[in-house]
């Protein structure tokens, strides 16, 4: 008999252009699992609205990521992908499950206190559950697996507490998930800032996907290094030669040791650009195809259409037995 497969969840936010850092943190393990597994590629846009977003912009953001994800290789037969919106059962879970959350749980979130330092003057309380709308975004589908890079390790964590939490008080509701994150590419740095992680909000140090191929080659160039020559990876002395290193590696598929040897003796002049048209042809194929579904949006809106109708049938079932179990009456 065939086993039943696993099932993923993961999503990204529609606040700004896809990266190189979500793709090799996150996309890219998507497109790797979609045969093994049973996934739900979200477009997280009731995510974005915790920091203010420009509606047109967002509207726009949000259907163009869908065109992405395809692009990167994600089949919509094979991979349920929709927009967060379109699924209610999201919302209406997520205040349930904020009632199964402590505050000091959410005071801990290390991702709340950076965009609350980034955001001052606007520290609503979506921004503070956020994770807990996450929390609900994984156990609605009763995910196994949840492809993330490292900074988001901390809410599938805080996840698997509310679900043991809340099974501990009602019996087994949710399947616990695990993070699971890439040996490599899990926390790709800023190309201005070593120390800090690459992230939409800082254009000049981020790769964009749909960046050209002279962008890129310029902020590769550009790259903040050190000043020695060699090309060495070590995190905590060469923090920016690491980071090109593991994009290098990332991009080609090259072992860490291969790209030290190949750029052994020959300076940071060659490496950077190197490094730069690794990147120009990884996303090469990845922006045209974009391109072309982008034109496309009849057949996006199909996608997403469909998509958020197989996803509200699974969110469904699990929403209903959450409402039974806690008392509600039913409808
Ligand atoms: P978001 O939108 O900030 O990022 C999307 C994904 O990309 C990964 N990522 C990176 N990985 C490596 N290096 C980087 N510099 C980098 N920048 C971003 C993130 O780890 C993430 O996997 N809360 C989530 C979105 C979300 C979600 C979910 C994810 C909402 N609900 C349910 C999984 C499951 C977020 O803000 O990701």
């Amino acid at each position: 008999m065939e086993e039943k497969k696993k099932r993923i969840f993961s999503g990204i936010q529609p606040s700004g252009e896809l990266t190189l850092g979500s793709y090799m943190g996150a996309i890219k393990n998507w497109v790797a699992l979609q045969d093994e597994y049973d996934c739900l590629y979200c477009i997280v846009d009731m995510h974005a609205i915790t920091v203010r977003q420009e509606p047109a912009l967002l509207r726009k953001r949000s259907v163009n990521q869908l065109a992405q994800y395809i692009a990167c290789g994600l089949d919509p037969k094979k991979n349920i992908m929709f927009i967060q919106s379109h699924v209610p059962q999201h919302a209406e879970l997520g205040w349930v499950l904020g009632c199964y959350t402590q505050f000091g749980e959410l005071s801990r979130m290390t991702q709340f206190k950076a965009k609350a330092k980034q955001h001052a003057d606007n520290i609503t309380s979506g921004l503070f559950t956020y994770p807990v709308l996450m929390a609900a975004d994984i156990l609605l589908y009763q995910a196994d697996l949840v492809p993330v890079g490292e900074d988001q390790k901390q809410h599938v964590e805080l996840t698997r507490d509310i679900a043991q939490r809340f099974n501990g008080v009602y019996s087994d509701t949710f399947t616990l998930p695990e993070p699971f994150i890439p040996q490599m590419g899990a926390r790709v740095m800023s190309l201005g800032d070593p120390g800090n992680k690459m992230s939409k909000s800082d254009p000049d140090g981020c790769v964009f996907l749909m960046d050209k191929p002279e962008d890129i080659m310029r902020k590769f160039k550009r790259a903040v290094t050190d000043c020695e020559t060699a090309v060495k990876f070590d995190k905590v002395n060469k923090a920016g030669i690491s980071n090109l290193l593991t994009i290098y590696c990332t991009a080609t598929g090259k072992t860490i040791e291969e790209a030290e040897a190949e750029f052994e003796g020959r300076g940071y002049g060659i490496f950077k650009p190197a490094v730069g048209e690794a990147v120009v042809e990884l996303l090469r194929p990845i922006r045209e195809e974009s391109e072309r579904m982008i034109a496309d949006k009849a057949y996006l809106e199909s996608v997403y259409k469909e998509g958020a109708q197989r996803a509200q049938y699974l969110a469904n079932k699990t929403l209903s037995k959450v409402y039974r179990k806690i008392g509600f009456v039913a409808r």
